[in-house]
């Protein structure tokens, strides 16, 4: 794919006759989070119509989804440039958490899914923007997990709010993704990065639930 390539070409839900979709001078992460609002809203009725809370077996499914999707871009926390501009990129890891949340369900780890594959660190950042957002949502599913025996302690560690307090901690990502000065054709990048990371997890969301009804 071109960097060039328009947004509205990708496959996401917008159209020229949204204007909320059109690109425009607000802020990177604003542009990011209205590019990939409607393929979030289908992966989060895809998660939540497998009834991941219904119990511990089904939540662990959640899991391997998880895991899989941090595995693959693992590296991208220790990018160097990218370490360079975002000063606690490479502690913002949930990786080792979710292994602990499969461990205290006495699960095993997943096998790893293709590596992510992309190469420049911009297009790295769109996918490490959808790692970082996945947590501030986690916030509602903390909640669900405690019906089901699960807390910060035990098997929703990954879900748990940074000690800095989650709202925090996002706004503190937030705040340098706007404030780079990327190239137009970087900025196209982070957004081909983002909406490739939404796909890899729908991917793997198929996959995964697919083997399980198999
Ligand atoms: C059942 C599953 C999910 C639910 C119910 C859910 C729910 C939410 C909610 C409520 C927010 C907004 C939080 C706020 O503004 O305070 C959010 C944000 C976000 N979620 Fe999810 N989410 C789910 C799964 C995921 C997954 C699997 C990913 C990606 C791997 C993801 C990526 C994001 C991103 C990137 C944001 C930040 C959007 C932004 O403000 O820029 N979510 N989610």
């Amino acid at each position: 794919m071109s960097v060039h390539t328009p947004i509205q070409n990708w496959g996401i839900r917008m159209t020229m006759h949204d204007p909320i979709a059109q690109p425009s001078a607000a802020g990177r992460w604003q542009t990011l989070k209205v590019l990939t609002a409607g393929t979030h809203e289908t992966l989060d009725k895809r998660i939540m119509a497998a009834r991941p809370f219904e119990n511990q077996e089904r939540y662990a499914l959640f899991l391997v989804i998880q895991h899989r999707f941090h595995q693959a871009i693992d590296t991208y926390y220790d990018d160097a440039t990218l370490n360079a501009l975002i000063e606690d990129l490479s502690r913002r890891k949930r990786l080792d958490l979710i292994a602990q949340d499969l461990a205290d369900l006495g699960k095993m780890l997943p096998s790893p899914s293709e590596p992510a594959d992309a190469v420049d660190p911009a297009e790295k950042l769109g996918w490490i923007y959808v790692a970082e957002g996945s947590n501030l949502g986690a916030a509602f599913l903390l909640k669900a997990a405690a019906a089901i025996g699960l807390n910060a302690a035990h098997g929703a560690r990954h879900l748990a709010a940074h000690p800095d307090g989650r709202g925090k901690h996002w706004r503190s990502f937030t705040t340098v993704l706007d404030s780079l000065a990327f190239s137009p054709e970087q900025d196209d990048l982070v957004c081909q990065g983002a909406v490739k990371a939404f796909q890899y997890v729908h991917r793997l969301t198929d996959e995964t639930y697919d083997a399980m009804a198999g």
